[in-house]
């Protein structure tokens, strides 16, 4: 969508959510609100994306490396923010309409945009916008119509009267705009309101009391309009987003045995016929395979990858790491920064010592090792193919167990020839 531009507004400090994070940063399901906006945007093939940072700029712009941003010195409202992309806009002849959408509404889905982009461009209007009804429309700005069903202008909470108030008709935040009309009214809203900011919803009443065409869209699904103001409504976006996540993994050929008491984070891939036993926690940028046994209560960390038909139990915790197929840590076990290979058996209460103070260092168990319950292994150390370590034994560091040998003790020593290979 090459006349197309994408305006991201980011630069509020989220003063509701009485954090010393800015509110676009704040994770849902392990990822930045913003960076939904973002991937749903990119998705749908817009490449002229702009977000319009202020408060916390630093830190905002580290995360969305590879936007363009444009920054709001003052946050002086919505629509003083998207004057601030103005002459980026206004410069480049190619951009004939402009996508408006706010950080703060991550759950918006990539085909309402779509219908949104789509009405604006087939009605040939000045602004479109996605409006939805609502039996409480408390919070939102109002969608004011003519008796003609004509939409008249937005009205923010704190300014309605209350006629306007018992209007269910809201404003969802997500606009379309021909870039002209924009910036023409843009240039004639005024801050005459409670908060006295620009409003970047009082253009749609320059427009229509100029006649110039308004048209709307409406979603009737509320959990796609959801605001992000406060950590309540913080609270509700992650249940949505939760249930999106595992409708997408079931539907994918996982097993979840209880839903309600199961958390996997966005970016997660999970093979099919794998179970999900409950209360276990599946963090972002980990990999499961096929007919594999999770849990219960096992929390996977970001960096884990896990092969087919691993069996992962109760307490246990597993970072940076890949475990190879066929193997079972069942039991109560740390394990960090370490490659495990195929049909390894890590006992009961086994702890993989991977930090030192300072640093973090790999431990690498080789095919078919069967570690004893209770071993501490103290990295960087490595055991070998086939090898054994007794229950109890303390591996220290660099004191690799050789293939097929067998080790006990504190620290632990060789003390037999092992048949297994
Ligand atoms: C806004 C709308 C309201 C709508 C609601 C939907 C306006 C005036 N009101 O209200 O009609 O129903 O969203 O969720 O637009 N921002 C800036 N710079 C600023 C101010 C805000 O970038 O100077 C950004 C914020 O970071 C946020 C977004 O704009 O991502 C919306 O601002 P917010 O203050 O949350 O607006 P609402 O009061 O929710
Ligand atoms: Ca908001």
């Amino acid at each position: 969508m090459k006349n197309i531009a994408t305006i991201i507004l980011a630069a509020g400090e989220g003063i509701r959510m009485k954090s010393s994070l800015p509110k676009v940063l704040h994770n849902i399901c392990g990822k930045p609100m913003l960076e939904y906006l973002i991937d749903n945007v990119n998705s749908i093939g817009m490449d002229k994306v702009f977000a319009i940072v202020g408060h916390k700029a630093g830190l905002v712009k580290q995360q969305i490396r590879g936007i363009k941003c444009i920054t709001q010195s003052e946050l002086l409202g919505t629509g003083d923010a998207v004057t601030r992309a103005r002459s980026a806009l206004l410069k480049d002849n190619k951009i004939d309409n402009v996508l408006i959408l706010y950080g703060d509404t991550p759950l918006l889905s990539q085909e309402t945009i779509k219908k949104l982009i789509e009405k604006h461009v087939s009605s040939n209007a000045s602004a479109t916008l996605l409006t939805a009804q609502l039996k409480n429309p408390t919070g939102y700005g109002r969608v004011i119509r003519s008796s003609g069903n004509k939409i008249v202008k937005i009205v923010e909470e704190l300014d309605a009267s209350i006629y306007e108030k018992i209007v269910e008709e809201i404003n969802v935040g997500v606009y379309c705009f021909n870039k002209r009309a924009l910036f023409y009214g843009l240039e004639k809203i005024k801050p005459d309101n409670k908060k006295e900011e620009y409003y970047l919803t009082d253009t749609i009443e320059v427009l229509t009391k100029s006649n110039i065409l308004v048209e709307s869209v409406s979603t009737n699904d509320p959990e796609e309009f959801l605001g992000v103001n406060t950590r309540a409504e913080l609270g509700k976006a992650e249940l949505v987003m939760k249930k999106r996540i595992l409708d997408k993994i079931m539907d994918a050929g996982v097993t979840v045995i209880d839903p309600n008491n199961t958390y996997i984070e966005q970016g997660v891939d999970i093979e099919k016929d794998t179970v999900i036993y409950p209360y276990t926690f599946i963090e972002n940028n980990v990999k499961i395979g096929s007919n594999c046994s999770i849990g219960p209560f096992a929390r996977l960390r970001p960096g884990t990858i896990v092969g087919d038909k691993v069996g992962i139990g109760n307490f246990v915790e597993i970072v940076r790491s890949s475990i190879g197929r066929e193997t079972k840590i069942r039991h109560q076990c740390y394990i960090g920064d370490t490659i495990i290979g195929k049909n390894v058996n890590i006992g009961a209460g086994t702890i993989v010592a991977n930090y030192d103070g300072k640093e973090k260092h790999k431990t690498v168990i080789e095919d078919n090792a069967f570690i004893g319950t209770g071993t501490i292994l103290i990295a960087p150390v490595k055991v070998g193919r086939g090898a054994i370590t007794g229950a109890g034994s303390v591996v220290t560091r660099n004191k690799n167990v050789p293939a097929g040998k067998t080790v006990v003790g504190i620290p632990a020593r060789i003390v037999y020839k092992n048949r297994r290979k």
